[in-house]
């Protein structure tokens, strides 16, 4: 995952034994040779083999993987990222135009090996692959929540591994500006409650996503979201007499820049030029997102400025703005790109849309769609907002281009899409559940052929890679653990693993619904936030019920019993978590869920339903501290074939 261009299985394997040695072309610079490296402590750990050399090297003509590329080449937007890969009995070789296709073509390596009872080895193969897209990337908002450069670099180990390639790092909002500038200290002195990246960190992470090859673009979101701009310098704010300060909850807040004076471009000039020299990629993100321009509006100057300048609405007040930000961005070599609101009519076509909003705002078409159609480059996000919390399957099946008719060159301009991890109700501890596996499935789509679509082989393989990711240091797995010790306090926590199986998050937002439910220091360490999308029972059980109602065989009677004494027995060992103030919310939803499971067992045995059974799973259907028992739809219907 993601699955090749081109692959073919042969019967050959090349087992693995403690001879294995890698060789590197000798014109690497360092990304093979850190690839390599991890590549043979990953398979060292993976098999449990010693090997005798634990580096790879660059003349061995022993080594059974022989690595060649042409070019060292630097991430940038097209940069060749094919290769080849052919594994053989005896011998594996990795071919590549550029070293960062051969270092996605290790990657590829490194799932093809099968460890059995007796060996370890790699499947034949004859692999020709090349991304479908040429963006493939992954926002994550460190201005929500503040996210330490170490959650930052495991991320961007995932990504390599299901090799996405744009790192889209959201530094500013209304809760936050994260970035350290000499410029403008005010910046990160009043407006980060000290919790921002260094220069020099930010230069570190850029240098180790470069290794990875991975670009990073910036986002600075001008002219909305802008409250923590507006703390430190509120001389640029629209509103006269008004008390800006960062925002505590999350939601779309009036604080705005004035796009009326010269201090906002002359700020907005030093500060990006600032920025662009911490991130060498070519492109660099306004945001431009979610402003209503309300605080415009109020305003008598900013009126009177759009009158003279016969700017008719604060969008087009807003296509100024961007214009005089792209030739700031230009003459810095940078190309400007913005969520859709800022495809206006008179924006240049050089300018790239992100598209977040798809179909809505009563449009035919999506927004990308409609870019690419109108000649600018584009990317999607639409369909990929991870944060919403809804099943992988929902994402996997969105396509960038679907069935859009479009010529080469607005084929073209689609460069592909991001999964955003808007950072509202995430923290370091709970990010990386949000992120992954699902985007291990996103990536999929943004680098296979089209074909790829069948949902049930995207869950085999994905089961296990989001098991390998916990190898990189991705925490998705082990810290469910952590959330439930501490909500036991550190007593016996499978109880609550089992209702955590079946029970998920709030999607689209109906958590924290109106924004004020959590500040940003409150806790995310509840039920809820240990439990993640496409909770893994859940998927098993509403399999099972959909295939006894159909046929309902003694085995698959056998396989709902089983589930259903889970729950009871789950139930028993929670009622021994005593005194708990933190469980009190969740223990009547499982009490709940040991009542039906005891009337569906029986109602297993007699074939019959009852009027306690119906009224019992109409309370289990109601969400509980913003978490939803995700087996309900399955019981209605298990139900209702009794009746
Ligand atoms: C966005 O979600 N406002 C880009």
């Amino acid at each position: 995952m993601p699955w090749p261009k081109s692959i073919i299985t042969t019967t050959n394997k090349f087992v693995v034994t403690n001879n294995f040695k890698i060789q590197i072309s000798n014109k690497d610079q360092g990304k093979v040779n850190y690839a390599a490296t991890k590549f043979l402590r990953r398979l060292s750990n993976r098999t449990g083999i010693f090997l005798k050399e634990g580096f790879p090297f660059k003349k061995d003509n022993n080594s059974a993987l022989k690595i060649t590329f042409d070019t060292v080449a630097q991430p940038s937007l097209g940069v060749d990222e094919s290769y080849t890969l052919e594994v053989n009995a005896t011998n594996i070789q990795l071919n590549a135009k550029t070293d960062i296709g051969a270092i996605r073509g290790l990657e590829t390596l490194l799932q093809l090996l099968k460890t059995t009872a007796n060996e370890s080895y790699f499947t034949g193969t004859k692999i020709n692959d090349a991304p479908r897209f040429l963006w493939r990337g992954l926002l994550i908002d460190a201005a929500r929540h503040f996210q330490p450069v170490a959650v930052i670099k495991r991320n961007l180990e995932a990504m390599a591994a299901v090799k996405m390639n744009v790192f889209h790092w959201h530094l500013t909002d209304d809760q936050g500006f994260r970035i350290e500038s000499k410029v403008y200290p005010k910046l990160h002195k009043l407006a980060s409650d000290g919790l921002y990246y260094t220069q020099h960190q930010i230069k570190n992470v850029v240098t180790y996503a470069t290794r990875l090859g991975i670009r990073v673009i910036p986002e600075i979101d001008v002219p909305g979201h802008a409250s923590a701009i507006l703390t430190a310098y509120p001389e640029l704010g629209s509103k006269d007499n008004y008390t800006y300060s960062l925002q505590r909850n999350a939601g779309v807040f009036d604080p705005t820049l004035n796009p009326t004076i010269d201090k906002t471009y002359k700020f907005l000039e030093n500060l990006f030029t600032e920025v662009s020299s911490l991130f060498p990629d070519k492109y660099f993100h306004i945001g431009g997102d979610e402003n209503e321009g309300k605080h415009w509006t109020e305003n008598k100057k900013i009126a009177a400025f759009k009158k003279k300048h016969q700017l008719k609405t604060n969008h087009d007040l807003q296509t100024y703005f961007n214009i005089k930000l792209e030739k700031i961005l230009s003459k810095l070599g940078k190309k400007l790109m913005g969520w859709d609101e800022i495809m206006t009519k008179n924006m240049p076509t050089t300018a790239v849309i992100h598209s977040w909003r798809g179909t809505n705002e009563g449009l035919k078409e999506s927004t990308l769609i409609a870019a690419a159609k109108k000649g600018y480059p584009t990317v999607l996000s639409n369909g990929y907002y991870i944060d919403r919390m809804q099943s992988v399957v929902h994402h996997y099946k969105v396509d960038p281009i679907g069935n859009a008719k479009l010529t080469p060159a607005q084929r073209a301009n689609i460069l592909g899409g991001e999964a955003t991890m808007w950072g509202e109700l995430v923290t370091p501890l709970t990010i990386d559940s949000r992120i992954w596996p699902r985007t291990a499935a996103i990536a999929e789509r943004f680098w296979s052929p089209k074909n790829v679509t069948d949902i049930d082989h995207m869950f085999k393989r994905l089961s296990v890679v989001s098991f390998q990711l916990e190898e990189l240091g991705i925490t998705h797995i082990r810290n469910k653990d952590v959330i439930l010790r501490n909500l036991t306090q550190n007593q016996p926590t499978k109880s609550l693993e089992v209702l955590s199986a079946i029970s998920e998050p709030l999607k689209i937002y109906t958590r924290n619904a109106g924004g004020t439910e959590y500040q940003t220091y409150s806790p995310f360490t509840l039920f809820a936030d240990a439990c993640t999308a496409d909770a893994p029972d859940a998927l098993q059980f509403n399999s099972y019920v959909n295939q006894y109602i159909t046929q309902p065989t003694v085995k698959k009677k056998q396989q709902l019993t089983y589930f259903f004494k889970k729950w009871i027995s789950g139930y028993k060992a929670f009622q021994e978590l005593k005194n708990n103030t933190k469980l009190q919310k969740i223990a009547p939803l499982y009490k709940n869920l040991n009542q039906v499971s005891g009337l569906f067992l029986n109602a297993l045995k007699s074939g019959k339903s009852n009027a306690e059974l119906t009224s019992a799973l109409k309370k289990l259907s109601r969400p509980v501290e913003d978490v939803e028992i995700v087996i309900v739809n399955a019981l209605e219907k298990l139900n209702k074939s009794f009746q």
